[in-house]
């Protein structure tokens, strides 16, 4: 399984301790949640936090992107040290060009859906795609309770990945511990998210082998 922790639970007064924590452990990414309080209703951090975390790691830098008109902000998220940009379906008229935009700076591009969202909008650019983020919960807050029926949404996006031979990836982002990524690891989960779960843990380290395992 791949594990990308969010820096959003983080304590951000110490970026640098946290970072180094999670670079230090078996997380396989780190999941960095950019809010606008436009598109989602909560203000998270920026381009600063982004460029710090940079400084103190060279994992991946998962970067969900949950702000509206990304196609704006994607060279800076770059220039910043993001390695996969993921942006939300729901932000993204012309998503076909959104993702090009992304990928033509030679990084990985994801799309991220809501829990209403079916898995069949991104039919039609399955094949375009590195990473699919199924969101298990609304997005804009950390420490919400994972929806069930992401599990079943996991299995949809499997099929639709296999049906059009997509080498998609399948992320899961919302409400992640051990129990609901067991069931998430069965559907056909590649990365799991977890945010309050691994920094709310008395050893986040040992937390995120844990999950490493599933
Ligand atoms: C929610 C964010 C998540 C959040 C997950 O909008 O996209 O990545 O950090 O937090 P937990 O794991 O606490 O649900
Ligand atoms: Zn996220």
């Amino acid at each position: 399984m791949i594990v990308s922790p969010s820096i959003l639970s983080c304590d951000f007064g110490n970026v640098e301790r946290d970072t180094k924590m999670l670079h230090n452990s078996e997380a396989d990414w780190l999941h960095i949640d950019v809010m606008d309080g436009v598109f989602v209703p909560n203000i998270s951090f920026g381009f600063p936090i982004l460029k710090s975390v940079n400084k103190y790691t060279n994992k991946v830098l998962d970067v969900h992107l949950m702000i509206a008109n990304p196609d704006q902000y994607i060279k800076e998220f770059v220039d910043a040290g993001a390695d996969i940009i993921t942006v939300h379906y729901e932000t993204c008229p012309h998503l076909h060009r959104s993702i090009q935009l992304i990928k033509s700076f030679g990084i990985k591009a994801g799309v991220a859906l809501n829990p209403h969202t079916p898995v069949q909008a991104l039919e039609d650019v399955i094949n375009d795609l590195d990473l699919v983020l199924i969101m298990s919960v609304n997005p804009g807050f950390g420490g919400q309770k994972f929806i069930p029926s992401s599990v079943s949404k996991v299995k949809k996006m499997k099929s639709l990945i296999a049906a059009h031979k997509s080498s998609a990836l399948i992320e899961v982002d919302g409400g992640v511990n051990l129990e609901t990524g067991a069931e998430l690891s069965a559907a056909g989960a590649d990365a799991l998210v977890a945010g309050s779960y691994v920094f709310k843990s008395e050893n986040p380290t040992s937390t995120i082998s844990n999950l490493k395992k599933l």
